[in-house]
């Protein structure tokens, strides 16, 4: 087994839904407006999954736009890594999905739920199936169709997310200064109330909640408590990646933080002591797509012409769980 091998992000690929709802719009469906939102959340708009439009078609098409961009063929995957808690149904994985309608045919395929922090979680996955040289390709997508489970009459929540897909190429290569350099994942299942879809599983039956408490259909936020976690977590996460690795901030090209609220990504950079053109958002473009926001944004960064080879990143998350941490990597390969 070669044990000296670096995970290379090498192509990135999204997808949003065509349906686009404003804040103009949510300020006819509840009491809120454009600038509550804009000022409290970065949000301006969001994208919303078609009634007759699935996750695994959004992750398709991502995977597929991800694929062209790497001029790689499917038949050449050894994985596929989808990062999801909005799946089609609860069995199968949409990774199985997409390995058959993109003919993946030698790739294994399986999901990773961990809420806002899955494409964290997943690409770290992907790394080690590649540095212990058990693949050579694996894709990694990431998503959430989270507008089913929003409750659109609550303020509180309906102004935050948005539906959408990004995917990530990765492969194995040389221990050059290409690749994913580290990564710090961590979890406090102890928030775990905090923030939920309560009726989505064997906790509280659809019948139940429907009979009982119709809301625990729906996502349900402590916002204020999360909003704090979230700062700590990510800032603590990344000064440890940084500490670790003795990264200075000058080796950050590039700041591309989970996509939740623009208040708490300006605390986390200032925080960190980096500066504001470091920082990547796209939160004003699409709000919070949940696992989907960092490969969203890297792929809004590339088209941008932000994100090269060469680039080096700083990646941080944090969500549902809790779950959170921070990856640092060198875009492309040599
Ligand atoms: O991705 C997973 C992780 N999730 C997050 O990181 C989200 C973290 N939380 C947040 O981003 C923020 O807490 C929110 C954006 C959800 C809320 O912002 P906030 O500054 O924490 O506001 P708040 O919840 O403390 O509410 C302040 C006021 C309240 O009114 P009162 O009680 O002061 O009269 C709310 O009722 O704002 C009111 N409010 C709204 N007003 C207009 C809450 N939502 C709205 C709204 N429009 N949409």
């Amino acid at each position: 087994m070669n044990t000296l091998r670096r995970a290379k992000c090498v192509a990135v690929g999204h997808y949003v839904p065509e349906k686009v709802l404003t804040n103009a719009d949510l300020a006819q469906m509840v009491e809120t407006s454009d600038e509550w939102i804009r000022s409290r959340t970065g949000i301006e708009k969001r994208r919303i999954i078609a009634e007759d439009e699935r996750l695994s078609d959004m992750a398709f098409h991502a995977a597929q736009r991800c694929l062209a961009n790497a001029q790689c063929a499917p038949e050449s995957l050894d994985g596929i890594i989808v990062a999801t808690s909005t799946g089609d149904t609860t069995m199968p994985a949409v990774g199985n999905i997409i390995q058959h309608r993109l003919g993946a045919s030698s790739a294994f395929a399986f999901d990773i739920v961990n809420a806002c922090s899955g494409f964290l979680t997943a690409m770290s996955n992907a790394a080690a199936f590649l540095e212990a040289g058990r693949a050579q390709r694996i894709l990694v997508v990431a998503g959430d169709a989270m507008s089913p489970f929003i409750d659109w009459e609550d303020r509180n929540t309906c102004v935050l997310f948005g539906d959408g897909c990004g995917a990530v190429l990765m492969e194995a290569g040389d221990m050059d200064e290409f690749g994913v350099l580290d990564f710090l994942l961590a979890s406090d299942g102890g928030g775990g109330v905090t923030l939920c879809i309560p009726a989505s599983g064997s906790a509280i039956r659809p019948q139940q909640a429907l009979a009982n408490n119709p809301k625990d259909l729906y996502l349900q936020q402590d916002g204020r408590r999360v909003f704090n976690h979230a700062i700590r977590a990510m800032t603590s996460s990344c000064q440890n990646l940084m500490n670790r690795n003795a990264l200075g901030l000058d080796d950050i090209d590039l700041f591309v933080p989970h996509q939740a609220n623009m208040r708490i990504m300006t605390a986390v950079g200032e925080r960190l002591g980096l500066r504001e053109d470091q920082l990547f958002s796209n939160i004003a473009e699409y709000g919070n797509t949940t696992a989907a926001t960092v490969p969203l944004a890297l792929s809004d960064a590339q088209n941008a012409g932000l994100l090269k080879t060469g680039t080096r990143i700083l990646i941080t998350t944090f969500g549902a769980g809790y779950s959170w941490g921070a990856a640092y990597l060198t875009w492309g390969r040599a």
